[in-house]
């Protein structure tokens, strides 16, 4: 296989089959491609589009890049959640240990940071210690003592999603339906979860733009994980605005924290239970929406989730005491805000721009070598509807050294629109596909 010619089929719009995605795949992971043309394919993908048939295929070659991993004997069904990518996106850390102490078993494979939006990994690598390079046995040790693991994608599980989420994310090649499908399925399927919770976003900040393009998204995601075997519900939630108010790994995790301890924003909460109580469903822990949402929030509300955390990050080398101290975590070592004029509601705060300031803020990377801040992205002090006064911080930014200040501060300005009446409210949950 010459991997120009599958770069010149693609430009051209071909379709290929499945035996040109699984030999550009070997070859990929084998190193014996140059990032250059892999690139090339990517963004050939990104304007040509993949079809249904090229998606399955692509997820299947992903999947044969590594190992797929399979638990005998799970202390709970082994459901998991993905979602497709959003700005302030940090139900995973409140949900993966809240579904644990609810009787799953949470075998969570995450990503990066990817485009504007964050991502799980580099949040839980903001605590101190916390490893998310596991082994299969590692994994399965965890998910038999404590009930959930959270890891990466490595040199033996999805190796090809590791090496193409890197650059995909480096060469704005994000957001086409297929590249997404391939990519949170090879990792859902090789980790071994039999059922899966989808939370496809909808609105600015996500990573397609329309609802009638994010249904299509969900679909397909649907029909390619059931014609793998695996179980699958989608909700279709709000990314028309960040949620909660925290941007950025560290600080989303001290608010994922806040939430576990009842004291986080009521949006998070909100989509996370819904979420969960979608697992519980899959799972077959409870047979109605109603007592799977009532067990959910009963085990959020008694601080179960929170020990789970606790015993999460313990076992993943992490520093425990960051749970009641969460200024162990690590800080920015700047603060700015960002003062309203006048007195007024925050009408409309558009995500996409309060996410594409926080990677100038390098809460996010705009190459594939750059380091993360740990430490830094932007609190929101007002979220649409909320009332601001005249010369009062609406929102902070979070920066260390190599923060693009200027750039951060003119999108933030710009993403911000006030008025006199506050909006009328949106809701969180647009569709469910089951
Ligand atoms: N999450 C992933 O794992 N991959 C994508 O492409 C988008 C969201």
């Amino acid at each position: 296989m010459r991997f120009l010619d599958l770069i010149e089929a693609k430009k051209r719009g071909d379709a290929l089959a499945p035996d040109r995605w699984s030999a550009a795949i070997r070859a990929i992971v084998a190193g014996g491609v140059p990032d250059y043309q892999i690139a090339a394919l990517l963004m050939a993908v990104r304007w040509r589009g993949m079809d249904a048939a090229e998606a399955v295929a692509l997820t299947e070659a992903m999947i044969d890049s590594g190992e797929r991993w399979k638990f005998d004997a799970p202390p709970g069904p082994l459901v998991d959640k993905h979602s497709t990518g959003g700005v302030g996106d940090k139900v995973s850390l409140v949900l993966a240990p809240l579904a644990a102490a609810c009787g799953c078993a949470v075998p969570m494979v995450s990503g990066r940071g990817l485009g504007h939006s964050g991502g799980t990994l580099d949040k839980l690598e903001t605590i101190p210690g916390f490893r998310t390079d596991l082994s299969r046995e590692a994994f399965a040790r965890q998910l038999d003592a404590i009930g959930v693991a959270m890891g990466a994608q490595t040199e033996h599980l999805v190796p090809a999603d590791r090496i193409l989420y890197a650059l995909r994310d480096a060469t704005a090649t994000v957001d086409e339906p297929g590249l997404i499908t391939a990519s949170i399925l090879s990792k859902k399927i090789a980790e071994g979860a039999s059922a899966l919770v989808l939370d496809v976003k909808v609105g600015r900040g996500a990573f397609l733009g329309s609802i009638e393009a994010t249904r299509e998204l969900a679909l397909r995601l649907l029909s390619t994980a059931r014609g793998a075997g695996l179980a699958t519900t989608a909700l279709l939630t709000d990314m028309d605005q960040p949620l909660g108010r925290a941007v950025g790994n560290a600080l989303e995790v001290r608010e994922a924290l806040a939430c576990l301890r009842g004291e986080g924003p009521e949006a998070l909460r909100q989509i996370t239970l819904e979420l969960t109580a979608e697992m519980l469903l899959l799972g077959g822990i409870e047979r109605s929406r109603d007592r799977a949402l009532q067990l959910a929030t009963r085990e959020l509300d008694a601080g179960a989730a929170l020990e789970k955390f606790r015993d999460l990050i313990a076992a993943q080398g992490g520093d425990p005491a960051i749970v009641d101290a969460p200024d162990r975590l690590p800080a920015a070592t700047d603060t700015g805000d960002l003062v309203a004029t006048a007195d007024g509601f925050l009408l409309d705060l558009d995500p996409l721009a309060v996410g594409r300031a926080s990677v100038a803020l390098r809460a996010g990377r705009d190459t594939r070598e750059a380091a993360i801040d740990p430490g830094a992205g932007v609190v929101l002090h007002a979220v649409r509807g909320e009332e601001v006064r005249a010369g009062q911080p609406w929102a902070t930014m979070h920066f260390g050294s190599g923060a693009d200040l200027d750039t951060a501060a003119r999108l933030l300005e710009r993403a911000a629109t006030f008025g006199d009446a506050a909006p009328s409210p949106r809701p969180l949950i647009i569709e469910r596909h089951a």
